[in-house]
């Protein structure tokens, strides 16, 4: 693996160390556009924050939150819905100046996409992407298949993804989501990839030391010279 930072952090350090490179960003462009994922990754990461910024004297209030992604077929404030979940957890503790998310409820999903993606244009597009990593290797949801020119589009969930939404709480779990494309994500000026605990140890040594491939999608990241990976130990790439 080479080419991009590679940060292995001890687990107990790990959350405050990416809550501190947020307030970095932040401090250094109050006005950043930055795309946030859910799952159960990011969420220590989202506690810390609101503390990491009243540490620094920094605010979030100029910034922009984008989204990653969205289950279809869940009604408005279902608990297990994205926009809930990040909204519940960052939106509410930071106040940025806006959240940009997918409008599936007004909208039919594809219409829902490309609303989305007119009002990231609108901001000046997207400087930083944070990203979690799924079983399969999926970034947002853009499953095992997703080209590196895929756009924001409504997509099928994997098996081992709608097993994983089980565990956020709805089953049956949705078969389908929207998502920020990979074309979105590899046009970002900065991409973190966030991996934690052993369970995702093996995926992350496929994604940084396998072969570059569609087939996991995560590892196409690896030809974006702003790509940062943060784990923790456990999680840790083997040699
Ligand atoms: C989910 C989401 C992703 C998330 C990933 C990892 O299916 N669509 O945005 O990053 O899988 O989830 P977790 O952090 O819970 O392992």
């Amino acid at each position: 693996m080479t080419g991009h930072g590679l940060d292995v952090v001890p687990a107990a350090g790990w959350a405050d160390h990416v809550a501190g490179l947020l307030v970095d960003r932040l401090a250094a462009r109050p006005d950043l556009v930055v795309c946030l994922p859910t799952g159960s990754t990011p969420l220590p990461v989202y506690e810390r924050l609101p503390g990491a910024l009243a540490a620094r004297g920094v605010s979030a209030g100029r910034a922009t939150i984008v989204l990653l992604d969205e289950f279809l077929g869940l009604p408005a404030g279902h608990r297990a819905r994205c926009d809930v979940v990040l909204g519940r957890s960052v939106v509410d503790r930071v106040q940025p100046a806006r959240f940009i998310a997918f409008d599936v409820d007004a909208l039919e999903p594809a219409a829902a996409c490309a609303a989305f993606e007119a009002e990231v244009a609108a901001v000046g597009g997207l400087d930083l992407v944070v990203l979690g990593l799924g079983r399969n290797g999926h970034i947002g949801m853009n499953e095992p298949g997703s080209a590196p020119d895929a756009p924001t589009r409504v997509i099928e969930l994997a098996p081992s993804t709608r097993e994983a939404a089980i565990g956020y709480g709805v089953d049956p779990p949705p078969t389908h989501g929207v998502t920020l494309g990979m074309a979105g994500i590899l046009a970002a000026s900065e991409i973190w990839l966030l991996a934690t605990g052993t369970a995702k140890a093996g995926i992350l040594t496929l994604t940084l030391d396998g072969p570059v491939s569609p087939n996991v999608p995560a590892s196409v990241l690896r030809g974006h010279p702003g790509l940062r990976v943060i784990a923790d130990d456990a999680a840790r790439p083997s040699a």
